[in-house]
């Protein structure tokens, strides 16, 4: 019983540290890989714009993209700080500043769709341009 109980005490830190560490840089993984499908799909609308094709795909990849940024700032809690990422603590202390960078990406994602349906490419090069621009802003704020 007594070699149990300390069994117990020896292990549990590390345990309970492990578990921290895998619950960290699961969420860090997750919003590494929405970034880099982000740059990808930005890559492929650059495409469509390139070719005029606003068709369903590109439909599909901007509602891609929005969603990215709706789940975007869930994917920062507060013990994800550390480690691999490149994330600025920063977030932290300005959580309202650092969703509305993302909210405005998604917003901007929502009038590009609007725009390919409407078939308005000069409109949807403005809103392709502002996602561009937002990429630099959130990064040069919030990314070490
Ligand atoms: C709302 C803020 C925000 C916006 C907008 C944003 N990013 Fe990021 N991005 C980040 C943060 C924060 C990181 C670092 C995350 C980390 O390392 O944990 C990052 C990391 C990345 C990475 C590196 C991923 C990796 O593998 O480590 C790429 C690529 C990237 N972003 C591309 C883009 C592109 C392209 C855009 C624009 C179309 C964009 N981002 C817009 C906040 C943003």
């Amino acid at each position: 019983m007594k070699f149990l109980i300390i069994l117990f005490f020896i292990h549990s830190p590390l345990i309970g540290h492990e578990n921290t560490d895998l619950i960290d840089s699961k969420v860090v993984e997750e919003r590494m890989t929405s970034m880099q499908k982000l740059n990808k799909l930005m890559s492929l609308a650059n495409k469509k714009i390139k070719k005029s094709q606003l068709d369903d795909e590109t439909v599909e990849i901007f509602s891609k993209i929005e969603n990215i940024f709706i789940d975007y700032p869930s994917l920062f809690p507060d013990d994800s700080f550390q480690g691999v990422t490149k994330a600025s603590t920063d977030i932290i202390d300005n959580r309202d500043v650092f969703n509305a960078l993302a909210n405005e990406h998604a917003i901007n994602a929502g009038l590009a769709i609007e725009s390919v349906k409407a078939e308005d490419i000069d409109q949807l090069k403005i809103y392709f341009n502002n996602l561009y621009s937002s990429c630099k802003s959130c990064h040069s704020r919030f990314r070490n």
